[in-house]
């Protein structure tokens, strides 16, 4: 199987314009940000346009799920697009309103809710994933509930944010989870702090089936060609390249100009990565 490069759903940022630009630059799959199925099925027009795919770019659609019902009334009037790949669940999110409603980090624990999920989007013919976190705190981390869930759900991978829900950016993501997981048999997605060839060699040697950049895909969006060990495009050509795309984008995501000013402020800003791996940006 081929070692997958994904972009991470990014609330504000990850729209077309942003995807299509990491999909240029080796990115093999992306995911739109977290949308509350409930608005989605409510047609509230922000989430439709938050789950619109309307490039060339192989893309899952990221919900917050809270019931079958929901999910079977949005599936049944979904026309899916060429390039959508399927459903993500967010099973990541550590906000209270979310947690409060057994959803988001919550859910990690609610596994035969997740796989009744998880086969409902199958029964469709669509791709079902689960992005997680590893567990709501330090406790259920302890606990290791997350492996039930890996265990006991059919999803087709499962993208594992290396923190529990209480762990800020400051801690770093704990890689000494993955084996455990890659154990199991599923294919196992990692995803946290990823920013050097050297951290996905060893990613690759664990035995992970992929890994999923985010922070580090906004200030580098060519980050993937560097990881696969191409060149890679310059950051004024990053640039220049991003500011068509949202231009282009711009009629159908009419809010685009906050997605605009959160990629532009970053986008070349943190040249960590370049420098660790002796690049030109
Ligand atoms: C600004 C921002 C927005 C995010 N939005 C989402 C989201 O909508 N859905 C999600 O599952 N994770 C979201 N995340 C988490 C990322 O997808 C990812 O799991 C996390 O940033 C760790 O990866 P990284 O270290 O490569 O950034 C967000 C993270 C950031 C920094």
């Amino acid at each position: 199987m081929t070692f997958r490069y994904m972009l991470a759903p990014l609330e504000d940022t990850s729209d077309n314009a942003l995807r299509e630009l990491c999909f240029n630059h080796g990115a093999d799959l992306t995911f739109t940000e977290m949308t509350r199925l409930r608005s989605a099925v409510d047609e509230n027009k922000s989430s439709l346009r938050k789950i619109s795919i309307i490039n060339n770019v192989p893309t899952q659609i990221q919900f917050a799920v809270q019931n079958e019902f929901d999910l079977k009334k949005f599936l049944d009037k979904y026309t899916p697009s060429k390039n959508f790949k399927g459903i993500n669940l967010n099973l990541g999110c550590p906000s209270p309103q979310l947690i409060n409603l057994g959803m988001g980090c919550a859910m990690i624990k609610r596994v035969s809710k997740v796989n009744s999920f998880v086969k409902l989007i199958q029964s469709y013919g669509y791709g079902a994933s689960v992005k997680l976190r590893l567990g709501l705190n330090a406790y259920e981390k302890k606990m290791k509930s997350y492996l039930n869930l890996i265990n006991d759900v059919d999803a087709d991978f499962f993208i594992v944010h290396a923190r529990h829900g209480a762990e800020h950016y400051e801690a770093s993501a704990d890689y000494r989870v993955f084996p455990e997981m890659v154990a199991t048999g599923k294919k196992i997605i990692a995803n946290g702090d990823i920013d050097s060839i050297r951290k996905v060699n060893l990613l690759k040697k664990i035995g992970v089936s992929g890994v999923m950049v985010g922070r580090a895909a906004v200030t580098d969006p060519a980050i993937f060609e560097r990881l696969k060990g191409l060149k890679g495009a310059s950051f004024d050509e990053l640039r220049s390249e991003y500011s068509i795309l949202s231009e282009k984008y711009f009629e159908t995501n009419g809010f685009n100009e906050k997605y605009k000013e959160n990629v532009l402020k970053r986008l070349g800003k943190n040249k960590k990565f370049s420098e660790e791996n002796n690049v030109q940006g």
